[in-house]
């Protein structure tokens, strides 16, 4: 009962993610996009954040990072990267994090697949 309850609260946990994230502003994430070619996020991540030497590959950022974690990465830098606290206006990281938190190809890792029945139906047999 108490993994029911768990796996209920996820599935609704995801559905409320996820669809803000349709819902609302395209238009942040276009802005995101742009901020990060004219802040020069671009020049470490690459085009679109598919990486480069300098920094790592992001696609995928947003099935990895909740968006207070890419934000404080934005903000505060660290492991290589500067902070952009101080060089972006606040809805610029807002923008930002709107446009990495889209970013979520599959990591490499193949995808569990989904059993057709509950754990618990199986254990009874
Ligand atoms: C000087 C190069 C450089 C610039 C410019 C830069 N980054 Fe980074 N970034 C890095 C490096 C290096 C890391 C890896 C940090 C680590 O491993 O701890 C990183 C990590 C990140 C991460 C976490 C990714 C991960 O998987 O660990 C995010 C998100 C990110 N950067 C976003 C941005 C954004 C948005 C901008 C523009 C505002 C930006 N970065 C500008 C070098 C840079």
């Amino acid at each position: 009962m108490a993994i029911l309850t768990a796996g209920a609260l996820l599935l609704s946990e995801s559905l409320i993610a996820i669809r803000p994230v349709q819902a609302f502003s395209k238009q942040s994430q276009q802005a995101g996009a742009e901020v990060f070619k004219s802040k020069g996020c671009e020049h470490c991540h690459g085009v679109d954040g598919i990486g480069t030497d300098r920094g790592p590959d992001l696609s995928g950022i947003g099935k990895r990072w909740k968006k207070d974690h890419i934000e404080q990465q934005i903000r505060e830098g660290g492991g290589g990267m500067p902070p952009f606290g101080d060089a972006l206006q606040p809805d610029e990281v807002k923008q930002l994090v709107d446009y990495l938190s889209t970013k979520r190809k599959p990591s490499h890792l193949p995808r569990q697949p989904v059993p057709d029945k509950a754990p618990s139906d199986e254990s009874g047999t």
